[in-house]
């Protein structure tokens, strides 16, 4: 694991659940916060970024810096012959992206990117119920995403303010991603945003009260049209208190559904059917159970040989080009198309574990 920040305290609690894979080692710039994981779990090393990719040991390097830093850490992980899979967004920009595709493709190693959270029962569920033809075909969708920002919570919020963050690039890969499982790819993309205010104010940790520039859109909202022909309508700010809109909602022909937080594993899928008086909740159909962050990591260790991992690098890379589509056209006002594209991953059949054992029995 390199990246022993504010996320990878959610992986270090999946691990002992992740019957794939085992963390070895792990690193960070900051060598005292590797040393801090590697004091809590007994048999785990901190070395240096360079010493965990030329460790025999290590055959899976789980990234977890900074957006800045993804393809910095992935390029130089694939070039030891490491398998990669790295937290959102999967870089920075599609060109570093794109050369950590073809940099995985030419070393014949599995490049992966969060999120995972589509592989748990609420994304899933909602697309079990979509390929069912419970709502007829899909003619659009909405996904909001709305909050004052997260320099309210997170003590070293920089980059969500810089290129590379900000709410689209940020939150953008959960709804996305689950946009694209639910929908299919995306072929051009519409957008508009704007910025409120130049500067942040941390909310929590030693920094607190520290003023941070602000060098990217803030509230961004874009249409995408699908090559299905489905029209989703996007929504992401760090400009705004709140909201009562569904995190996404699904709408075709004969019924509606609402699909929970895309930046969550469960969650309940509601439906309005043509014909019906109300909003039914949909049981449970599809997708890992008491799932967590790392559930993707363990589907890429299991991954035929040959075959594309469900969080895989594609997707991605898919999702990165229509989010930075998205703020392109914001600038130039004009629509514009997306040279990508991916296979919607294969459905996850409801699994109690898919590897992953909820810790207490819940
Ligand atoms: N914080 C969250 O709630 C959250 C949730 C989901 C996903 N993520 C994603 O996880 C990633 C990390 O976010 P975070 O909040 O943990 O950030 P963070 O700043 O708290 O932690 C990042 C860590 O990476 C280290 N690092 C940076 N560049 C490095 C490099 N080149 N080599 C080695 N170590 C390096 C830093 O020293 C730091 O310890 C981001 O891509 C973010 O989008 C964060």
């Amino acid at each position: 694991m390199v990246g022993c920040g504010n996320i990878s305290a959610a992986y270090l609690e999946t691990f002992p659940r992740l019957d794939a894979v085992a963390l070895t080692a792990v690193a960070d710039l900051d060598m005292d916060r590797a040393r801090a994981v590697a004091e809590d779990f007994p048999g785990v090393r901190a070395l240096t970024v360079d010493e965990l990719l030329s460790d025999d040991a290590v055959d899976l390097v789980l990234n977890l810096t900074i957006p800045a830093a993804h393809a910095e850490v992935a390029l130089k992980a694939i070039a030891a012959g490491k398998h990669v899979y790295g937290e959102k967004p999967l870089a920075a920009g599609t060109a570093e992206g794109q050369s950590m595709l073809d940099a995985a493709q030419a070393a014949g190693v599995i490049l992966g990117s969060a999120p995972d959270t589509v592989l748990g029962t609420g994304t899933q569920t909602a697309r079990k119920a979509i390929d069912d033809g419970l709502i007829g075909k899909p003619i659009s969708a909405t996904a909001t995403m709305v909050t004052p920002g997260h320099e309210r919570w997170h003590p070293n919020p920089d980059f969500y303010y810089v290129p590379g963050g900000g709410p689209l690039l940020d939150m953008g890969p959960y709804y996305v991603s689950a946009l694209v499982t639910l929908l299919g790819p995306v072929t051009s993309v519409v957008g508009a945003s704007s910025s409120t205010r130049s500067t942040r104010i941390i909310g929590s940790g030693p920094r607190t009260g520290e003023e941070i520039p602000v060098s990217t859109p803030t509230h961004v909202t874009g249409v995408l049209i699908h090559a299905s022909g489905a029209l989703s309508t996007l929504v992401m700010s760090f400009d705004a208190v709140a909201t009562r809109a569904a995190n996404i909602e699904i709408h075709g022909e004969t019924g509606s559904l609402a699909v929970p937080d895309p930046n969550r594993f469960d969650g309940e899928v509601q439906v309005r059917r043509l014909d019906g008086e109300d909003w039914e909740v949909l049981p449970v159909s599809a997708g890992y159970r008491d799932a967590a962050r790392g559930i993707g990591l363990q589907d890429l260790a299991r991954t035929p040989e040959g075959e594309l991992p469900r969080a895989s690098g594609e997707m991605g890379f898919h999702v990165l080009e229509v989010m930075e589509a998205v703020l392109a056209s914001a600038e130039a006002g004009t629509a514009l198309p997306i040279g990508s594209t991916c296979e919607r991953p294969p459905a996850v059949a409801l699994s109690l574990t898919g590897g992953v054992e909820a810790v207490s029995g819940s």
